[in-house]
């Protein structure tokens, strides 16, 4: 309440005062993510009435200059240096809970790794093993294929922590940079992993998986494209197969910061409008499942 306040009052004379007290200091300090918070609250509030630009927010942002945009977490979501949201750099950086060792970076670093879609993020990785280990249980030579697979953290800390495991993984993605950085992280277990520079879109597989499992990658597509993708990699699954696909929720509650701080705008389902889309694609068999904080949420659909 009292933080409201202040950030109302705030607002009305200078939108950005408080992110310039912030930024004299390396960002907000513990006992100011509540005036920081408000802030997110007030400055959405504001945007979506109209009294405030969104492109005058990033401009603030972008006003810090270095080494608060090319180094910490949130200047990197806005400037998007490998020229889209979400790359794989900053996805591991996301998954290892990294902070940066620059004083003046840490607090904005410390406030947006404790946020909850990171959060959400980290926690695709037990899920994700968890599709691996019923896909291995199913089947004696069990193949993945990962959609959009960015830095490949889920797949290395998979090999990592199952190491007599002979699950075999196709992981593809557009970005040849990431395929680098995915192949660096499982370099220790090269053989159970083949990676191909492929988009999703136009890609027709040549064989069947056990599962196929995208993360990160279809809230950046339309209902329409979702559907029309859904049935063409459920018809890639092997007989009591199952495509995995991830989507954050509408219930995303770092969603104003994340547009607001990062630029970073998603296509957010809610279950109903997944199970929708499901039906609509001609699929029976599925259900929603998401990860513990119930953000990242997942269409499940299995091949009888
Ligand atoms: C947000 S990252 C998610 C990475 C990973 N799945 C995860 O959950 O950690 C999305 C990835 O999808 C890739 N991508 C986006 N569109 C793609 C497409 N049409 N075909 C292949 N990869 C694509 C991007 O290059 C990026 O690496």
């Amino acid at each position: 309440m009292a933080a409201n306040y202040f950030v109302a009052h705030e607002l009305s004379a200078d939108p950005f005062a408080l992110l310039r007290q912030f930024a004299c200091r390396g960002g907000p300090s513990q006992s100011e993510y509540p005036l920081f918070d408000a802030w997110v609250e007030k400055t959405s509030d504001r945007v979506r009435a109209g009294a405030l630009a969104a492109s005058d927010v990033h401009r603030f942002w972008r006003s810090l200059g270095e080494p608060y945009l090319s180094g910490s977490l949130a200047g990197r979501t806005l400037t998007k240096p490998f020229g889209y949201p979400g790359d794989f750099a900053l996805l591991d950086d996301l998954y290892r809970g990294t902070i940066s060792e620059r004083a003046e970076l840490v607090q904005w670093d410390r406030y947006l790794q404790g946020q909850a879609a990171p959060r959400a993020v980290r926690n695709r990785l037990p899920y994700f093993a968890a599709r691996v280990d019923e896909a291995d249980r199913r089947s004696a030579s069990a193949e993945v294929l990962v959609l959009g697979c960015g830095p490949g953290r889920d797949i290395a800390s998979y090999l990592e922590s199952r190491p007599a495991s002979r699950v075999r993984f196709l992981a593809v993605d557009r970005d040849p940079r990431a395929l680098t950085h995915a192949a660096t992280l499982c370099r220790g277990r090269a053989g159970a992993i083949e990676f191909a520079k492929i988009d999703v879109l136009g890609y027709v597989p040549s064989k069947a998986f056990d599962l196929i499992w995208a993360a990160g990658l279809f809230d950046y597509f339309s209902d329409r494209l979702f559907a029309r993708l859904l049935r063409k990699y459920f018809a890639c699954l092997r007989p009591g197969g199952e495509l995995v696909i991830g989507n954050f929720s509408t219930a995303n509650p770092s969603r104003a910061y994340m547009e607001l701080v990062g630029d970073w705008e998603l296509l957010y389902r809610s279950s109903q409008t997944l199970a929708e889309i499901a039906r609509r694609a001609g699929c029976g068999s599925f259900h929603i499942g998401s990860e513990v904080e119930g953000i990242n949420l997942f269409l499940h659909v299995e091949r009888p």
